[in-house]
């Protein structure tokens, strides 16, 4: 990590929850280093023989750029809530003159790959990870290698490593998977850029919110239409190997309609 982004870091947390908690803080951050937490694999990886698995903290995805300091860690979406919120957004599609077969699915901040895998199995025209950290692209695409040797709906999967903020978005409909990738300053940049990309296309920016942190920076923008939100229940063998111990997952999906001719 930067020493910029450690000053960052330790400037945020003392204006965010003080000296004491700064302190308590930055000794479990040094004592986790010292100690890393070993994370059992999840039982996506052991059926399909990737690598998704643990939880990375934002601080050890620095590679030197200049959004690094806002990611707020690694941890891979739980497929069953993934496979519920995706039958959601289809029903959104029924009314309409798109199916899936028209979206890009594009993961903001695809880590190792989890979602682009689980995404490939639906019909999708294609399938885009964007991910800020290289050690991470290299380990997605290498899933990748292992996933693409058995069929799936979808088999144009590619991950880029690239900044979310400057990835320029295809010009069909898009399906933008968001499982909570970043701070607020960077969710309100990506929302503004989606807001003013949205101004020049003819076709829908759909837009899945996972663990939607944020959710109010969304709702303050009016043309932001809200489909469904809600929570998705993890699986008990999802919840057994979850950092969090997570039982379900918050879920937020809009749709972003082209401006009117
Ligand atoms: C919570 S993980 C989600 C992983 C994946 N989407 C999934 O659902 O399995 C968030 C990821 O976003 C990445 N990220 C954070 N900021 C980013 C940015 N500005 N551009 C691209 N990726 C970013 C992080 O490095 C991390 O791998």
């Amino acid at each position: 990590m930067r020493a910029a982004d450690t000053l960052y870091h330790i400037r945020k947390l003392l204006t965010d929850i003080g000296p004491r908690q700064t302190a308590l803080s930055l000794g479990r951050h040094l004592y986790h280093r010292a100690f890393p937490v070993k994370y059992p694999r999840h039982p996506f990886d052991l059926q399909h023989g990737v690598d998704t698995s643990g939880l990375i903290g934002g601080r050890r995805l620095s590679s030197g750029r200049a959004h690094d300091r806002h990611i707020t860690a690694y941890w891979g979406t739980a497929p069953s809530a993934f496979l519920q919120v995706f039958a959601l957004w289809n029903q959104s599609l029924s009314d309409g003159p798109y199916s899936t077969r028209d979206y890009t699915f594009i993961d903001i901040g695809c880590g190792k790959g989890r979602a682009l895998m689980l995404a490939s199995d639906l019909p999708f025209r294609c399938v885009v990870g964007v991910e800020l950290n290289a050690p991470l692209v290299s380990v997605a695409r290498q899933n990748l290698i292992t996933w693409k040797a058995s069929a799936h709906a979808c088999d144009d999967i590619e991950v880029l490593n690239a900044d979310a903020l400057e990835f320029a978005f295809p010009d069909s409909p898009i399906l933008l998977y968001v499982f909570n990738p970043f701070d607020r300053h960077v969710t309100q940049l990506l929302l503004d850029r989606i807001l003013a990309v949205s101004l020049t296309r003819s076709t829908p920016i759909d837009i899945i919110y996972m663990t939607p942190e944020h959710a109010d920076l969304f709702a303050a923008i009016p043309t932001l239409q809200l489909l469904k939100q809600g929570r998705s229940p993890l699986t008990s063998e999802e919840t057994a190997v979850d950092a969090f111990n997570t039982q379900s997952l918050g879920y937020c999906i809009y749709r972003l309609s082209p401006p009117r001719k």
